[in-house]
């Protein structure tokens, strides 16, 4: 089991997340529960995956004031998360409130969950960023600056596209981590997606962690997809 490929549980019901990991034959070793899961079966739904032995990202996407970041985080903290995140454009000060809510919120003798910044999202493409939220300048550019600005608040990564992971690399510490989503399996649909890439490209770029979603949830055999995702990455094509 590979623990740097983590699925999207884009799902509304315990029951659709338990048929799709039966479905995957457990060999899923990391789970993200995202906006959709969370809001429909609360931090049930994580305890429960924790329970079976999974790694779970709880992606919320914090991005409020600073103190309501920090208790967010306090609260987030206690649900046992392995990866929790926020948008780094709340800003340093925000970044280092949900730090340190986190670092509040663990129980005794427990380790923090990673902590990781939101840069652009991967549905935005560099048009939407210059002529809808006015930020001049290349993406590129955009999420190199979020992702130091990231480091320097003392996250442990950022999410990104896995074509930007070279860049961000640069200009952060050592051991900085990088998460992207924006995955495809040769074939499948982009969706709503537009800075993509395959697994085997991702990991070849130097990504630490690729979140992946519908190319396994939605494929019409989701058990060989992994497999046939597993054996391209193994092999490297
Ligand atoms: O189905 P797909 O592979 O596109 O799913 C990608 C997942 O990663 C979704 O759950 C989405 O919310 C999440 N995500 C993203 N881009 C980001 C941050 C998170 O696509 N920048």
């Amino acid at each position: 089991m590979d623990e740097r490929i983590i699925l999207a549980l884009d799902f509304q019901t315990k029951d659709e997340v338990v048929n799709c990991l039966a479905s995957l034959e457990n060999q899923v070793r990391y789970v993200k529960v995202g906006l959709e899961l969370f809001y429909a079966e609360g931090s049930a739904i994580v305890s429960l995956l924790k329970e079976q032995g999974l790694k779970v990202f709880v992606d919320l996407k914090i991005h409020d004031i600073p103190n309501t970041a920090k208790g967010s985080m306090k609260s987030l903290a206690k649900h046992g998360a392995d990866m929790v995140n926020v948008h780094v454009a709340g800003g340093l000060a925000m970044m280092e409130a949900a730090r340190e809510g986190l670092e509040q919120g663990i129980s005794a003798g427990s380790t923090s969950p990673l902590l990781i910044g939101v840069t652009m999202l991967t549905s935005s493409s560099q048009q939407m960023m210059n002529e809808q939220i006015l930020i001049p300048g290349r993406l590129e550019e955009t999420v190199a600056h979020y992702a130091s600005l990231a480091s320097q608040a003392g996250l442990d990564g950022v999410v990104a596209s896995p074509l930007e992971v070279p860049i961000i690399k640069q200009v952060t510490r050592t051991n900085f981590l990088t998460v992207t989503p924006g995955i495809r399996t040769v074939g499948s649909a982009f969706g709503d997606q537009t800075r993509v890439t395959t697994p085997v490209k991702a990991f070849e770029l130097g990504t630490d962690y690729i979140v992946i979603g519908r190319s396994i949830t939605q494929a019409e055999e989701p058990a060989k997809a992994w497999a046939d995702m597993m054996k391209s990455i193994r092999e490297g094509k």
